[in-house]
């Protein structure tokens, strides 16, 4: 994958998971990298193991950070190529369960600092005629999910704002894609109060995640779903009545719930 070669690409949410091995398999690939997560002294570990990486940590739920983020960058002399709107995290239980500051600074996080970096970096690679954006959003961006309402909702806003800024770009050679991947081995899962245990399917690694994101990105895909089992998924919950795959989604996550398991 020579195209990743040479390139400077920044990727939030850099400091596990999904992230970390996007960081990992990009240096590997001969890319420059901007690392951000709140985690500093995590960011700063990998970037001591890799050949050309930059660090600059903040919170990108806090309304300033994506634009500090933005200026550092320039500060640095640094122009970024592709960006990787990373960072985001769930939580699953019933709506009234949780505080109103955990929703807001989950819309911050997965929407508001998602859409600001598009909009800084975009013009950026407007005017230089070239450059790349990858979204991650999820699986649970292509239908509502009761009991994990919130998160899903943000990710379909995701989803749906990474197609309409491909088509908007994409003649101005501007690759967009949207990442959508199933249940993944994370630290995702603690942060949202959800076990592995009771969902149905399997779980996938962030490498196959991240290797099969690249190589969609290098094909000029604009959207991917991760993995044959997520892919069925979709097909199989978008052909049902949406009642049917309402209540599906619903037991699901409110069996783990009645067990306690997230
Ligand atoms: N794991 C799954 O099952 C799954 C499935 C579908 C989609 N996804 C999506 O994949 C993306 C990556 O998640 P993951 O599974 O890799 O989870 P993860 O291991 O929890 O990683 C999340 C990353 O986001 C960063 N982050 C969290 N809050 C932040 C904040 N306020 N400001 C800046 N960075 C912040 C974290 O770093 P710090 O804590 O250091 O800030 C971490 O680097 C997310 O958008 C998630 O929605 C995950």
């Amino acid at each position: 994958m020579e195209r990743y070669k040479g390139k400077t690409i920044l990727i939030t949410g850099a400091s596990s998971g999904i992230g970390e091995e996007f960081a990992y398999q990009l240096d590997k690939l001969g890319a420059i990298l901007i690392l951000t997560a709140r985690s500093e002294e995590k960011l700063i570990e990998m970037a001591s193991k890799m050949n050309n990486t930059h660090v600059i940590a903040g919170d990108l739920s806090t309304k300033d950070f994506s634009e500090q983020l933005y200026n550092q960058v320039k500060k640095k002399r640094l122009n970024v190529d592709i960006l990787i709107n990373n960072a985001g995290f769930g939580y699953s239980g019933k709506f009234l369960d949780s505080s109103m500051e955990n929703y807001e600074e989950m819309i911050n996080l997965n929407i508001c600092s998602l859409v600001h970096l598009s909009h800084l970096f975009l013009k950026d690679m407007v005017q230089n005629k070239k450059g790349g954006i990858i979204n991650i959003s999820s699986l649970a961006s292509f239908q509502p999910i009761p009991y994990f309402g919130i998160y899903a909702a943000t990710k379909a806003f995701v989803t749906s704002f990474t197609l309409s800024l491909y088509e908007e770009y994409r003649h101005k050679n501007i690759h967009v894609l949207g990442v959508c991947p199933g249940y993944t081995k994370t630290n995702f899962n603690k942060r949202a109060h959800m076990s592995s245990q009771t969902v149905p399917g399997y779980l996938m690694t962030s490498k196959a995640v991240v290797q099969e994101s690249l190589k969609a990105y290098d094909k000029g895909k604009f959207i991917i779903i991760n993995g044959k089992i997520n892919r069925f998924v979709k097909l199989f919950t978008s052909i049902i009545p949406q009642k049917w795959s309402l209540k599906m989604a619903s037991s699901i996550i409110k069996k783990g719930l009645d067990n306690n398991q997230w």
